[in-house]
Parts: structure tokens; sequence; C-alpha cells
């Protein structure tokens, strides 16, 4: 089979929806290309068209206008039967998990291999198969009524994979799980992507999810990609501001307001990324400034492994010597703001 190292292309794709008063574009214009084995997030406000933009990519939503190139077919031509044998390349979980309440764990997996052809000695091999690489081999006979939230989820990843998918596409896969079922599921993507090496398309509202398991992440407002690169930069250097806030939450303060400004001192934010994570920067400003730095409060972030930090510092001295020491920390850092 050919390298295709862009795995899924999407290319001057909109979808409208009509509707009597105004036409809704749910996307407009978008173009895209999601590497082979990557885990490619797509974040944004609700009503964007996150969910319309993956659906695309199964064809689950037609586009209006554009086109969904996988591995150098493009899924816009295929109908019918074709559609289905193609479809089969791509596993798809959701936030309600969609399980069928009627059917054991078993049977839920079993339906997605019946339904395009699988025998009965394919599926009794598969189903515990993947049913153990979602650490749920216990669980075959239950109904999704006696599971908890991250093990319906489980079923849905396990699911997903029963028919060895190249592509998993998840629809805000933790917005219904606790903080530690939301770990536990991410973990269990990541693993799947790296250990498989399963392309994996991820919607979420969440930067916190994002920037766990993603390597690249588009931000999404009003049916466009406003913003699109690795995590990391996206993290380190938001460009548009709807991704600026999106980020600054990450570093959310709580700081009485008396500690922030005085004649004396001022209070300022530091961000520091990977290479200039380093605690040098302040006693440099000190020693050259006779400044006198307060760390009031400080938090170091691993986005894709590489650390960035934030550091909240209070500068004392004359309103020269704060200047002076602010200035080189400006030069010195990645970003820094007042407070
Ligand atoms: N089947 C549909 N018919 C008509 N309008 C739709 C349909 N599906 C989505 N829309 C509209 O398209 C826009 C994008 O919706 P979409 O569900 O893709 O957004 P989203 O980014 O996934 O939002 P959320 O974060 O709330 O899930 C919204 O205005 C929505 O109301
Ligand atoms: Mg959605």
């Amino acid at each position: 089979m050919a390298d295709y190292s862009e795995e899924i292309s999407i290319r001057n794709l909109s979808v409208v929806f009509p509707s009597r008063k105004k036409d809704i574009t749910a996307v407009k214009k978008v173009s895209l290309d999601i590497r082979k084995g990557e885990v490619f997030g797509i974040v944004g406000t609700s009503g964007a068209g996150k969910s319309t933009l993956l659906r695309t990519i199964n064809l689950l939503q037609r586009p209006t206008q554009g086109n969904v190139i996988i591995h150098g077919e493009d899924l816009t031509t295929l109908n019918g039967e074709a559609l289905r044998r193609f479809r089969k390349n791509i596993g798809m979980i959701f936030q309600q998990f969609n399980l069928i309440n009627s059917k054991t764990v078993y049977d839920n997996i079993a339906f997605v291999m019946q339904v395009v052809g699988k025998t009965k000695e394919e599926i009794s091999r598969r189903v515990p198969e993947v049913l153990e690489l979602v650490g749920l081999s216990d669980r075959a006979d239950s109904y999704p009524a006696k599971l908890s939230g991250g093990e319906k989820q489980r079923v849905g990843i396990a699911r997903a994979l029963a028919n060895n998918p190249y592509i998993l596409l998840c629809d805000e896969p933790t917005s219904a799980l606790d903080l530690e079922n939301t770990n536990a599921i991410l973990k269990l993507i990541k693993e799947i992507n790296q250990t498989l090496g399963i392309t994996t398309v991820i919607i979420s509202h969440e930067i916190n999810v994002i920037k766990k398991i993603c390597h690249r992440v588009a931000v999404m407002t009003d049916g466009e990609i406003i913003e699109l690169d690795d995590v990391f930069n996206v993290f380190s250097a938001p460009k548009h501001d709807y991704t600026k806030s999106l980020v600054s939450h990450t570093f959310d303060l709580e700081l009485p307001a008396q500690t922030l400004h005085g004649e004396d001192f001022k209070t300022l934010k530091v961000l520091y990324s990977g290479d200039k994570a380093n605690e040098s920067v302040l006693s440099d400003a000190t020693e050259k400034f006779k400044v006198k730095i307060n760390i009031l409060q400080g938090k170091i972030e691993y986005i894709s492994g590489k650390p960035f930090g934030m550091l909240i510092v209070q500068l004392n001295g004359t309103p020269e010597i704060i200047s002076n020491a602010e200035n080189y920390l400006r030069a010195r850092t990645y970003n820094v703001t007042d407070v």
C-alpha cells in the first residue's frame, strides 16, 4: 500500500444546513491535512461546527461542497455499498457512548462486525481481543446499564476498534465523565494511538484534554479554522484572541488585589517555554538591576512532554529599577504581561 503521510485531506469543505429562515453554514471552506498516526485535536466554542466537520470524515455528514480524501480515495464520490465498505476503516466514539442498551457488551461489539459481514468465528475471536485491549475482559456479559460511564466509553472504544480501523474519530469522548475517568480514557486513547498507530481525531471544548494527548490542534470558531499548529506552539504562543482566552484559563489566578500593584512594586505574569524554563533569569535580573523579586505563584505544565511555565512575580524597587527589570524579563522569557 502507498505510504500516505497525510492520511486525511479535507479540501475546501463546507456544510450548509438549509433552513426556512436562514441557512446555517456550519463549516466554511475548511482545508486541512491530518497526518498518519497523529492525534489531531479540534477545539472550539459550542456550535462552532466541530461535530459537523468530524462527521464529514466518515461521511455521516455529506459536505455541501469540497472533498474528503482518505488514502487517496475521495469519499464524496462513494455511495451505498462502496461507502459502507470504506467506513470499516474508520471507527468512531461519542460523548454519550451510543451503546445499545438491550444488548450485552459482547453483542454491542459483535453487532458492528455482523453489519460488515464478519463470520461468527471472526467475531468470537475478535471481541475478546478488543475487550482485553480496553481492560474489560470480565464484562462481556454485562448490560450497559450495569456499567459506569468510564466502562461504557471503554465499550465504545472496543466497538470502534472491532473492525480494525486505521482512523479513530472521537467526538467529545470524555465530556460525560468525571475527572478520574476522563484521565483514564485519555490515557487509553493515547495508548491505542501509540500501540496500533491509529490516526486519531478528537474534538473537545476543553483545552486540557487537547493538551494531554494531541500532537496538533485546530481551533475552530464560527465554522472556520482560525489557528492550527503543534499543541505546544498554540499553547505557548496563541495568535487569535479566542485561542488566547482559551489558553489563559490554564493559568487561572486568584490573588488578592492589594498584592498586585503599589507605589514601589509591580506584579507581572511571566511565561516561559521549554528552553527558557530557567530560574536563572530571575537571579540574573536581581543581580543586574538590584531589583527585589518575590515569587507569588508558580506553575509548570507539560505540553507534549515539554515544560511550559508560569510565574507570578512581584518586582520591588524604584520605578526605573522596575521598568529595567521588566524589560529584561521581557527579552529573556516567553511573554510578560501585567496581572
Ligand atoms: N442536522 C443539523 N441540522 C441543522 N443544523 C445543524 C445540524 N447539525 C448541526 N447544526 C448547526 O450547525 C452548527 C454547528 O453545529 P455542530 O454540532 O457541528 O457544533 P459543535 O462545534 O460540535 O458544537 P458543540 O460543542 O455544542 O457540540 C450549529 O449552529 C448547529 O445548530
Ligand atoms: Mg459537537
